[in-house]
């Protein structure tokens, strides 16, 4: 393909993540996972069980229509479709030792009809899914307990699809669940917040988990590519000084850590240096050093944003920035729900991923958040949504620059390629999708499927390779 830095064979596509699509959310067997009792998202209340205005509970019923929605994916080109497995589907409450033939089955018939239309799965074993029974009988991933649940899911997922699965990621965004302790990491969180020393063992916890189920991924699946999944945000010092660049540097590293072990194996110093400072003490056993040998072949990400940091405590109002904390970057538009829009950003996270790690990288996550208007053009219903569209055409653009940089990216899949329920505010309001979906936050809606202005844009660019950007 002529005048395009994409190289032959890079992978287009869309992702999604069964909680915010499949609904169906005790059917065949699946047991309840902690979004189904999380009906306003991260910092809604949680309720004692799902309760019926919980949108996700029928999400995009993606369960019933998942062969209508990836020949959709199809006609648009997709190489590669990413989808989380989940996990209270297969293991209902999370600790049983035989896993449920059923919720195995459902994604038996997603992969034939993937393979059907040429589409390679990119499969997220753990995307906020964590099974509820977990989190309220063991205290999610803050007890050792959970590496031996998720050892065993693993270990089933590569048995079952390992010969159908050439890419898995181990956790969603893994370096938010410091942010979002039940969300992300299944912790209950009392009144007055987690202590830091819980939530540094339930990281330590999930590092191992993830080592563990590489080294498994090595024995069971061979082929199998296995990768970490960190949220991404690079950070800009609100001023020169260099007390602000030191604050970067410090927020950077709190992020950064993941990715670290992930790719070394074992955790940088000024890691230790913070556990030190703040007198932590963590559970680290031999057989643990051991397992975070277990490094990834590739490191994955989402990106959305950037943001500021700075040491001046005038300037840091406590929520300002967004989940990851940080302020408000002046230079910068944002989306209606605050995220600041930054298309340079995604090449500076790009090339800092690729000097500091020299793993292959992979966009999984990538998209405007937007309330869309579904009209009447020539007789079709669909939605007009240039703002998408010139989003996605600016990031694509920087990842071009990147590829020009060197970098090496294997793929692209922008987020939530269909409308979903969105995860921090459980609004289906808040659209990303190629694919309009019929249903409102009250529930309304015949959830039918339209195809927006940007399914043919993005068809565009996949067709030429982005060569059309
Ligand atoms: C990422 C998550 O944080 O961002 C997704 O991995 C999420 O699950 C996406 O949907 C967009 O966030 P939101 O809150 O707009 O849905």
């Amino acid at each position: 393909m002529s005048n395009t830095p994409f190289p032959d064979g890079f992978l287009w596509g869309g992702a999604t993540a069964a909680n915010q699509i499949e609904g169906a959310y005790d059917e065949d067997g699946k047991g309840l996972s902690v979004q189904d009792v999380m009906p306003r998202g991260i910092s809604g209340p949680r309720t004692e069980r799902p309760t019926p205005d919980n949108l996700k509970l029928v999400g995009i019923d993606h369960y019933h229509r998942y062969a209508e929605d990836i020949a959709l994916f199809a006609e648009m080109g997709f190489g590669v479709y990413r989808f989380s497995i989940a996990w209270s589907r297969i293991f209902p409450n999370g600790d049983e030792t035989e896993p449920n033939e059923a919720g195995l089955a459902f994604y038996d018939r997603v992969l034939d009809e993937l393979e059907r239309h040429g589409i390679e799965p990119l499969v997220t074993i753990s995307h906020y899914e964590t099974p509820l029974h977990l989190a309220e009988q063991y205290g999610g991933w803050t007890n050792r307990a959970l590496i031996g649940f998720y050892e065993r899911y693993a270990r089933t997922l590569f048995e079952r699809y390992g010969s159908r699965v050439k890419y898995w990621l181990t956790f969603n965004e893994i370096n938010s669940l410091l942010h979002a302790p039940f969300m992300s990491g299944g912790i209950p969180i009392p009144e007055g917040g987690v202590p830091t020393g819980e939530l540094y063992q339930a990281m330590h916890h999930e590092l191992v988990a993830s080592a563990r189920a590489t080294r498994i991924a090595r024995e069971v699946a061979p082929a199998a590519q296995v990768g970490c999944m960190v949220l991404s945000m690079p950070i800009y010092p609100l001023t020169p000084s260099p007390a602000d660049a030191v604050a970067v540097m410090d927020a950077d590293h709190g992020n950064l850590v993941y990715g670290d072990v992930h790719t070394r194996g074992e955790y940088p110093g000024y890691f230790l240096r913070r556990l030190r400072e703040q007198g932590i003490s963590l559970d680290i056993t031999d057989e643990d050093r051991a397992d975070l040998k277990n490094t990834v072949d590739f490191v994955s990400f989402s990106y959305y944003m950037s943001i500021a940091e700075t040491a001046d405590p005038t300037k840091r109002a406590a929520g300002e920035g967004n989940i990851m904390g940080g302020v408000p970057n002046p230079t910068l538009p944002a989306s209606e729900w605050g995220w600041q829009i930054d298309p340079v950003g995604l090449r500076l996270v790009l090339n800092q991923f690729w000097d500091r790690w020299q793993k292959p990288l992979f966009i999984v996550e990538n998209g405007l958040g937007a309330r869309d208007r579904l009209v009447e053009v020539d007789g079709e219903k669909t939605v007009v949504d240039d703002y998408r569209i010139a989003y996605l055409n600016d990031h694509l653009v920087q990842v071009g620059e990147a590829l020009e940089d060197g970098v090496d990216v294997l793929g692209y899949t922008s987020w939530g390629c269909i409308d979903i329920v969105s995860a921090s505010t459980a609004q289906l309001s808040k659209r990303y999708g190629f694919i309009y979906v019929d249903r409102n936050d009250d529930g309304s809606g015949t959830l039918d499927r339209y195809r927006k202005k940007s399914f043919h844009w993005y068809a565009d660019v996949i067709r030429t390779n982005g060569a059309s950007l």
